[in-house]
């Protein structure tokens, strides 16, 4: 993996004060929980490839990978018991509350077509945005930042992890299995409407609209195929993609709280290789 909320807990550290081993410990904690959901998501989703590689549920079944989820989360929790302070314990604990309250919004929101972007928003913002928002928000912490710098640490990672979960559920519409070593395509099959979805549900005409809802509810792949495509001519991704856009600007303004140093340069440059992956 990326490991790119690891990243965030430790380069938020040295952005705003000093690297001690208690980032180490957090980088940790971040990553064994993304790892632990990612777990349970894949046994969720059925996806049988992560990473280039089969996942746990299609290694040991589904049973085995959601206790082996279990198992790194309860890893994770016994780190957190390192610090002397309860702080992280209970941040992270609020943190994998978030995240798992999206994922099951997100369960109980599949094939509503009332869905709307601000819903999605939120959804997304706990699903993903809580575990980066907590990794900047403690690194800024650990390190004795004061209140302000944290808060705007913790707006950073959620606008990044926001920005991030756009882009993935629009690869999820139109990347490659090839590039992305992952099940893709799952999210429309199983009613999840994301962005690019959402705001062509919005503005279509009465005319199209029905057809669209049944695309949705019934469709068949290459219903779908075609649908992805109008999501393409109707300029739905190039909004998508304005989105992301403007969430990583916002992130970058976040870092103007602290004085430029090394470790603020690679918080900007993770916002830069978001964009660039993005493209035109
Ligand atoms: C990826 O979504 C999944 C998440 C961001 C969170 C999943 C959380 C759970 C399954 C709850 C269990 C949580 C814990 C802490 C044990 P995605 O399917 O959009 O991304 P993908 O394309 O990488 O699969
Ligand atoms: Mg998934």
């Amino acid at each position: 993996g990326k490991r790119l909320r690891a990243a965030l807990a430790v380069l938020a550290g040295g952005a705003a004060g000093q690297i001690t081993a208690g980032h180490i410990d957090l980088a940790v904690i971040v990553e064994l929980i993304h790892l632990a959901s990612l777990v349970h998501d894949d046994v969720m989703d059925r996806a049988d490839t992560r990473r280039g590689t089969p996942t746990a549920a299609a290694r040991w079944g589904p049973e085995t990978a959601v206790l082996l989820g279990d198992c790194l989360f309860a890893h994770a929790l016994k780190l957190c018991t390192r610090f002397d302070s309860n702080l992280i314990s209970r941040r992270i604990a609020e943190a994998a509350s978030d995240v798992v309250q999206g994922e099951i919004l997100q369960t109980r929101r599949q094939y509503d077509l009332s869905l709307t972007e601000a819903e999605y928003r939120r959804l997304i913002g706990m699903k993903t945005g809580a575990l980066f928002a907590v990794a900047a928000e403690l690194g800024a912490s650990l390190a004795g930042a004061a209140e302000p710098v944290v808060a705007a640490f913790r707006e950073y990672g959620e606008r990044l992890g926001l920005a991030y979960q756009i882009y993935d559920d629009c690869l999820d519409l139109v990347g490659t299995e090839q590039d992305t070593g992952k099940t893709l395509g799952t999210d429309l099959e199983k009613g999840k409407f994301t962005l690019p979805v959402l705001l062509r549900l919005a503005e279509a005409k009465d005319a199209d609209v029905d057809r669209i809802r049944a695309v949705l509810l019934q469709g068949d792949l290459i219903q779908r195929c075609e649908f992805i495509a109008e999501l393409h001519s109707t300029g739905c991704f190039r909004r998508a993609v304005a989105a992301i856009r403007d969430e990583l600007a916002a992130a970058g303004a976040l870092l103007d709280v602290v004085k430029s140093n090394v470790h603020v340069t690679a918080l900007r440059r993770l916002l830069t290789a978001v964009d660039n992956h993005i493209g035109k």
